[in-house]
């Protein structure tokens, strides 16, 4: 009798404890987050380890990611860290706004371990193949190409970047086998070494030099979590960009 009123308790008791523990792990995310706002915004790091504080090399997409595989370090010329300069130097290197203001798919979110839990990018950039203003990222729309997804780190300063190599319109835009490797590969090649672009708005040629370096050990090699099961390399490029005038 008393055992069974004991088992009745407990079990009138289970579906609580249940519930109760999503809100504990809330709980502790708060706390995370408060200690993550602590840090101190400085050009003295490139960047900080996503994974440090909670983050990921991977953004999110549809429950899978696509790896961040370049690094814009918070030591660059602070006018290429602002959105309007990101723009300018990715003219430079042959990228631009996504045709004629398109976009397609829904936005990617990215945890980069500033405190802000997951957050949309804030542009995607297309290669332009050359042809000036958003009518050469039309090109890129149909034909595939390369293009990149922007996430600013708001605790260094540091942009992510979440490059990959796309097929053709026919494709639905799916990303080319090996497409992040590639992606990112060619962006470093078109970007090191000193590049300029006419800015014919400020009637001004803004030059960069850039300086890249591969980092092994941050992001994970392989395909697991990644969209379409394509594997990557894991290597993370490192671009230090000097604007010089
Ligand atoms: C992210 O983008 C989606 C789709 O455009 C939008 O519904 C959502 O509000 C955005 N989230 C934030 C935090 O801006
Ligand atoms: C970085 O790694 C890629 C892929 O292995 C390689 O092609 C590239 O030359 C490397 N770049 C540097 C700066 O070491």
């Amino acid at each position: 009798m008393l055992a069974s009123t004991l088992f009745a308790v407990l079990a009138l008791g289970l579906p609580s404890l249940l519930s109760a523990t999503p809100v504990a792990v809330e709980d502790i995310t708060a706390v995370e987050d408060v200690a993550v706002e602590g840090l101190a915004a400085a050009a003295t790091v490139d960047f900080i380890n996503p994974t440090d504080n909670g983050g990921s090399w991977l953004d999110k997409s549809n429950g899978l990611g696509e790896p961040l595989n370049v690094v814009i370090s918070a030591k660059s010329t602070p006018d290429v860290l602002t959105l309007d300069g990101l723009l300018r130097y990715a003219h430079a290197i042959g990228f631009d706004k996504e045709c004629l203001g398109q976009h397609q798919g829904d936005p990617q979110t990215a945890n980069l371990g500033d405190g802000r839990g997951d957050v949309n990018e804030t542009e995607v950039l297309r290669e332009n193949f050359g042809i000036g203003g958003t009518i050469g990222t039309c090109l890129e729309s149909l034909e595939g190409g390369n293009h990149f997804r922007v996430f600013p780190q708001s605790t260094t300063g540091a942009i992510f970047l979440a490059v990959s190599q796309e097929e053709d319109l026919s494709e639905h835009h799916t990303i080319a086998p090996n497409g992040y490797n590639i992606g990112r590969d060619l962006l470093v090649a078109g970007a090191v070494g000193t590049k300029s672009h006419f800015n014919i708005k400020t009637f001004h040629l803004d030059t960069y030099v850039t300086v890249a370096t591969n980092l092994t050990g941050l992001a994970t090699a392989g395909s697991v979590g990644i969209n379409h099961g394509i594997a990557i390399d894991g290597i993370v490029t490192l671009l230090t960009i000097t604007k010089t005038t």
